[in-house]
């Protein structure tokens, strides 16, 4: 009977637990679009999988008349549970706890699941809600802010860290999501920012609405800082679940893999690069024609829209695509497409993910703002993370390689394993038609008809140097292929990589352009 009893009392404070904020904070959720934090969890996890620690943590702060309020599990969630069966550690800011806000006994608990998933070697989704550091605790939630960024840090290809912008994400607080390696927003929901629109007022005198200075679009078109744009949060969490299907559970293993099955019809290789050289095409849909069930999983879809990243698969397994895409300023390397490769193909290498490239660039863009803004120090970062991957490297060069961007996209010479280029691919220092100009100069200034004498120059050029044959007698190029067989020289490529053992000096670590 006694026995009985206790297991009421336990249902009864979980149960008060279990409540957050209570209701009315609960109903000013909902109206504003948002799922709670424990809805967002079950949303992510695999039925009945969610084990949550923690639940009777209660904060011991005694300023500012804190001594009386009783916050709900101090306005968190952790926990484990699996997704598709894969073991992952959560935690959920709640927001309808004090605004979510994090003093030292809530970071003490993101830090204890931070801690079990580098220890148990599991991914960890971080659901982020939150006001901030909370007000009444002063230097101690500053602490705990540090001391989360400390595992972030720590955690950083060890294991994967998934961060979700599910309400504010103000002042310091960004650093966390900013050291993970993938973060998740939804429109109208999500707001970041280092100083809010109430600072900037008061600083500079400037009227801005949360939405134009960190909403969901901004950081997914125009910082970068997002990885995943979703209308609201059930998409939103298909993505995240898609995802994980997608990468191992840590940088010991690899990903699982899938039963293998082929590209759909309707994406024909051969269709899909036009003949003519100046005409755009959409890269995404040749990665689609090579990959299992043409299902290509873009990453920052809407940010640096000139190269292309994200994930497919061959033949079961796992692999990172980086493209180059014509159809936006025609694929051209810029500071921003250069960071979104880089930190890709670093997170490609750092768990076990073969990187296929497909190049088609006519090189880096050109312009004063580009020299300004530092495309030497943004562009070394691709030659760096190109360079040091040990992972399975293949390059397919469509069509366009010239100058700086044939090295950059991972060329033999920053060790890519295999390099392989369709018939019609142009590997020169430069365009034919730049390429004409300067070195026919004198023939076609000279010349009755200049124009003429330009056109015979860049055909001379084109058919001397643009194509892949130069490169491939000297080796720099393994195979000059058919657009149809591509799959096939990619899954062969990767079947015989599959015990790669290539090896960095050893170093603390090396210095990149960061
Ligand atoms: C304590 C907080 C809080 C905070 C919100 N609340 N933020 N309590 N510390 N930082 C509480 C509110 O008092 C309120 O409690 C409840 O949460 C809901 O907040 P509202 O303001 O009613 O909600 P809303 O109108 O939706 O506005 C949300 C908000 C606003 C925009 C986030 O609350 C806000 O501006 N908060 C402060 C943001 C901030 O400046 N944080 C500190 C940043 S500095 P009641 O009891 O009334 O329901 C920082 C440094 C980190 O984070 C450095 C790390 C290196």
């Amino acid at each position: 009977m006694e026995n009985k009893k206790k297991v009421e009392e336990l249902q009864k404070r979980a149960e008060e637990a279990q409540m957050g904020g209570g209701e009315q904070a609960i109903a000013k959720q909902k109206a504003m679009g948002k799922l709670t934090a424990r809805e967002r969890i079950l949303l992510l996890v695999d039925e009945g999988s969610f084990h949550e620690y923690d639940l009777f943590v209660e904060h011991d702060v005694r300023d500012f008349g804190m001594q009386s309020k009783k916050l709900a599990g101090d306005g968190v969630i952790i926990g484990t549970g699996t997704v598709y069966g894969s073991p992952i550690a959560i935690f959920a800011q709640d927001f309808t706890v004090a605004g979510g806000s994090l003093g030292s006994m809530h970071a003490r608990k993101i830090t204890k699941i931070m801690d079990y998933a580098l220890r148990m070697r599991m991914p960890l989704v971080g659901i982020n809600d939150s006001g901030g550091a909370r007000i009444q605790e002063g230097v101690n939630s500053l602490a705990g802010y540090g001391e989360i960024f400390f595992r972030n840090t720590l955690n950083s290809g060890v294991i994967p860290q998934i961060s979700v912008i599910l309400g504010p994400c103000a002042g310091g607080a960004v650093y966390s999501p900013a050291l993970t390696d993938f973060v998740f927003v939804v429109e109208n929901i999500s707001k970041m920012f280092i100083t809010g629109p109430e600072v900037i007022k008061t600083v500079l005198g400037e009227e801005i609405s949360m939405e134009e200075l960190g909403g969901a679009r901004v950081h997914s078109e125009v910082t970068g800082n997002a990885h995943f744009f979703a209308k609201n949060e059930n998409e939103c969490f298909d993505q995240i679940k898609k995802l994980i299907t997608f990468i191992p559970w840590h940088n010991q293993r690899k990903a699982l893999a899938f039963d293998p099955a082929e590209p759909k019809a309707e994406y024909k290789i051969d269709n899909i690069v036009p003949e003519d050289p100046t005409k755009p095409y959409d890269v995404r849909n040749v990665i689609r024609a090579v990959v299992d069930d043409s299902d290509f999983f873009e990453i920052q879809e809407l940010w640096a829209a000139n190269i292309v990243i994200g994930f497919g698969r061959l033949n079961g397994e796992t692999v990172g695509f980086v493209a180059n895409q014509p159809m936006v300023m025609a694929g051209v390397l810029d500071c921003d497409s250069a960071d979104k490769a880089a930190r890709f193909i670093r997170y490609c290498d750092a768990f076990n993910i073969p990187i296929v490239t497909f190049e088609d660039l006519p090189g880096y863009l050109p312009g004063v703002d580009q020299e300004h803004a530092g495309v030497i120090r943004h562009g070394a970062k691709m030659l760096y993370a190109y360079s040091e991957a040990t992972v399975p490297k293949i390059t397919i060069i469509l069509r366009k390689a010239y100058g700086g961007g044939y090295i950059a996209m991972n060329s033999r010479h920053l060790r890519a394993d295999f390099v392989f280029a369709w018939p019609h691919a142009e590997i020169a220092v430069m365009g034919p038609e730049g390429a004409a100009n300067i070195i026919f100069k004198k023939e076609i200034t000279e010349a009755e008809d200049p124009n003429e004498m330009r056109k015979l120059k860049v055909a001379e050029y084109r058919e001397k140097f643009a194509n892949p044959y130069v490169a491939a007698s000297k080796g720099y190029i393994d195979s000059v292929i058919k657009p149809q067989d591509t799959r096939k020289f990619l899954l062969h490529a990767l079947k015989v990589s599959i015990s790669k053992n290539a090896q960095m000096p050893p170093r603390k670590h090396g210095i990149p352009p960061f």
